[in-house]
């Protein structure tokens, strides 16, 4: 099953929206992908405007002066570091150096763990998350999971629910990845959206875990999706197992100058982030439970919501689309039901707007103004 814009399975799809919606695929409000709502740093507009005409060389196939500042920041030496075109070329990465024949998943979870793994060969295994659980698995379903597998994605915050495994869980896990062989694959691509003090990591102390390779994104935090630019952290010889499959410059010059602007940008849009989103997911939250649906708590830049009867993800997202707002469907993740979307937690003016919008389309305006009535003139309201 896909949902009405889903046709490559992700969100972030304005052009099939214009082609099923109507319209310019600039215009719409798109929820359906889940990126910084304040922009990119201004620090990396200016280097990108400045560095434009390096376009004329090659990219350092060695990435080396990115990886320099990852380093610095990471605590970690640059062997322990590979850069990606995007987190989504690491992850294939993986794939492609440490050819698993068995790949574990925890479903729902982010699509292309699967989808990369089979289209490297791979047979996948999946547990289930428990809705009790937030969707969460349970570790010891991950446990016996990990006795089956060559390799493990866990998304840390996972994706579409938004929750974190404790560090307990997490350090359990890579000690079990140690007995049974497995690699251990955490993906953090969101972990920048959630404040330092809660982020539950294995980054800090990686030199412990030599199972175990985490990866990041920079194009969600940093709003670059279409620069592409991402990152793995792992023992040197995961890292070069990986680096030795990757393509002679893959990551653009354009990428590697962003990167090295983002990582200069300073605390001070880390934080303007961080306000922003722990504060619009909030009011974002209580504005869909008002409106009946089920949200799950989690802690990213994204929602998911179970919608109030009869609404599907399908119809929601044509009632929203023909008002030129973009949601994600995520009846398709295995686990989740018809019911099931996912909204990007964006800045207050979109989400005003999208919270009105739903409003109008659940019908609700009418509701109260049947109340109203009915209460002024004492007829009761069924
Ligand atoms: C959980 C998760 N990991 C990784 C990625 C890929 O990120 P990137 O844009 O850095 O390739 C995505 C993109 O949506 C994602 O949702």
């Amino acid at each position: 099953m896909t949902g009405l814009i889903e046709v490559f399975g992700h969100g972030g799809d304005v052009e099939t929206a214009a082609a099923r919606f109507g319209g310019n695929a600039a215009d719409f409000l798109d929820f359906s992908a889940n990126i910084n709502p304040l922009g990119p740093p201004r620090e990396v507009l200016e280097a990108l405007e400045q560095g434009l005409h390096t376009v004329l060389r090659y990219p350092d196939p060695g990435h080396r002066a990115l990886k320099m500042l990852l380093s610095d920041r990471l605590g970690l030496t640059p062997d322990y570091i590979s850069v990606g075109n995007g987190a989504a070329e690491s992850m294939a990465l993986i794939l492609l150096g440490l050819a698993p024949r068995r790949v574990g998943t925890v479903e729902p979870g982010f699509s292309e763990y699967s989808a990369l793994s089979r289209q490297f060969g791979a047979e996948v295994h999946h547990v289930r998350g428990r809705e009790e659980l937030d969707w969460r698995a349970e570790p010891k379903d991950i446990e016996n999971l990990m006795e089956r597998v060559d390799l493990l994605f866990l998304g840390q915050p996972n994706n579409p629910n938004g929750v974190q495994y404790p560090l307990e869980v997490l350090q359990q896990l890579a000690r079990k990845a140690e007995i049974t062989g497995t690699i251990l694959v955490i993906d953090e691509a969101f972990i920048d959206f959630i404040p330092e003090s809660q982020r539950q990591s294995l980054a800090p102390r990686l030199n412990e875990y030599p199972q175990v390779i985490i990866i990041r994104s920079m194009t969600k935090f940093y709003a670059i999706p279409g620069l592409r630019l991402g990152y793995a952290m792992g023992r040197p010889e995961l890292i070069t197992a990986m680096t030795e499959k990757q393509v002679t410059w893959s990551v653009n010059g354009l990428a590697l100058i962003a990167g090295e602007a983002c990582l200069r940008s300073g605390e001070s849009f880390e934080q303007e982030t961080l306000t922003l989103v722990s504060h619009e997911r909030e009011r974002l939250t209580a504005g869909l439970e008002g409106y009946g649906c089920n949200v799950t708590r989690g802690e990213a830049n994204f929602i998911l919501a179970a919608l109030p009867e009869p609404w599907t993800a399908t119809s929601m997202q044509a009632a929203l689309g023909e008002r030129g707002i973009l949601i994600r469907s995520c009846a398709m993740y295995p686990r989740l039901g018809e019911r099931h979307v996912r909204f990007a937690v964006k800045d207050a003016e979109a989400n005003g707007r999208l919270l009105e919008t739903l409003r109008n389309v659940i019908g609700l305006d009418e509701i109260t103004e049947l109340e109203e009535g009915g209460k002024s003139d004492g007829t009761a309201i069924l």
